[in-house]
């Protein structure tokens, strides 16, 4: 088992299988032309592989695929059926913005995965446009739609932006629930690479804005998830993320590995190791060693809440998947 210096069980890991992304979502990508990591110093899925399996035997029972846009890295559902044939119990999930899932559902199905996330920060065409700078929504409504008929379970996630689409909370939320989907309402995270103009709502808005149409009952944390989670009185369950709160390091069980093999123990943080020598080399010994120290390493907290001007993440969220 992996288990970080504050006592904290790590059985889940991130992996970022390419940065790359079809989107430019407002609130993580450079508006200015910027230059993507070569494609050579990516690892293949052999390698990131590699050093799945000496997770796994550590001890996470979690992985998620994320990106980017993990669908952007061709033959995906190879990588899904290796993490899956290894542990078939594994719980495996991936984020993605939609705009490639209707022909790729049924596969990622097939190969072993079980959940996904997307998002849907908006559901008019010009509004979805605006935020991922993209002409996007109806391909993304029709992956969600595709992944459902195939039995992937998916959740929503939206972003509520002041002006932009803070007006489409109950819309989206109607959206999910009508589907059966879940919900999560995700705060704003500043970082360095977002448009600066960007304000995003805290928890407390958008719980007060949800009140004055639903009731609903606080159910707090659910175990080592970072939502809080709220239930209407139909039982429909909606959450919410708050990373400036002080609850949301509290149970952490993450990890995230890059598409470059950084191992990265705390999303804020700029600090990480490189396990890629060690997995191209098929050295599992050395690789498991990085792992267990950047387990130790994690820190306890990250500074969201933080008021200093110089605090702002430097950390892209392309490159780790959020
Ligand atoms: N703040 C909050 N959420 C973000 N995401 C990406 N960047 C940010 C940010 N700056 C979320 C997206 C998506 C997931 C991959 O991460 O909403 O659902
Ligand atoms: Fe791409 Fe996701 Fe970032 Fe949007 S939030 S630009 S979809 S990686």
């Amino acid at each position: 088992m992996l288990i970080d210096s504050y006592d904290r069980v790590v059985d889940y890991l991130r992996i970022s299988v390419t940065e790359r992304c079809n989107f430019r979502c407002q609130y993580c990508m450079p508006q200015k032309p910027f230059s993507w990591v070569p494609q050579e110093n990516l690892l293949s899925f052999e390698e990131l592989f590699e050093f799945v399996k000496v997770a796994i035997d550590e001890g996470v029972n979690k992985v998620r695929i994320t990106g980017g846009e993990p669908l952007l890295r061709n033959d995906l559902d190879i990588f899904i059926k290796m993490i899956y044939d290894y542990k078939p119990t594994i719980d495996l999930s991936m984020t993605t913005n939609g705009y490639l899932l209707k022909d790729m559902a049924q596969k990622l199905k097939d190969t072993g995965l079980k959940r996904i996330n997307v998002s849907i920060d908006s559901l008019k065409p010009e509004v979805a446009q605006h935020i991922a700078q993209k002409d996007v929504l109806k391909e993304v409504l029709e992956g969600v739609d595709e992944a459902q008929r195939v039995g992937l379970k998916v959740k929503v996630n939206m972003v509520p932006m002041r002006g932009v689409n803070d007006n489409e909370i109950f819309d989206v939320l109607e959206y999910a629930k009508q589907r059966g989907m879940s919900i999560r309402f995700i705060e704003y995270m500043e970082n360095a690479y977002a448009a600066a103009s960007l304000k995003g709502l805290k928890a407390n808005e958008v719980l007060e804005m949800l009140a004055t149409r639903y009731n609903f009952v606080d159910e707090g944390f659910e175990k080592a998830s970072p939502s809080r989670y709220y239930k209407m009185e139909d039982g429909y369950r909606f959450g919410i993320i708050e990373p400036y709160g002080d609850d949301f390091c509290k149970e952490c069980n993450r990890i995230r590995l890059t598409a470059e093999g950084y191992l990265i123990p705390c999303l804020y943080f700029d600090e990480a190791m490189s396990i890629a020598d060690a997995v191209k080399k098929g050295d599992i010994k050395t690789a498991a060693l990085v792992l267990k120290e950047v387990v130790k390493n994690k820190p306890e907290k990250n500074r969201w809440g933080s008021q200093e001007e110089d605090e702002i993440s430097q950390r892209a969220f392309y490159e780790t998947g959020g």
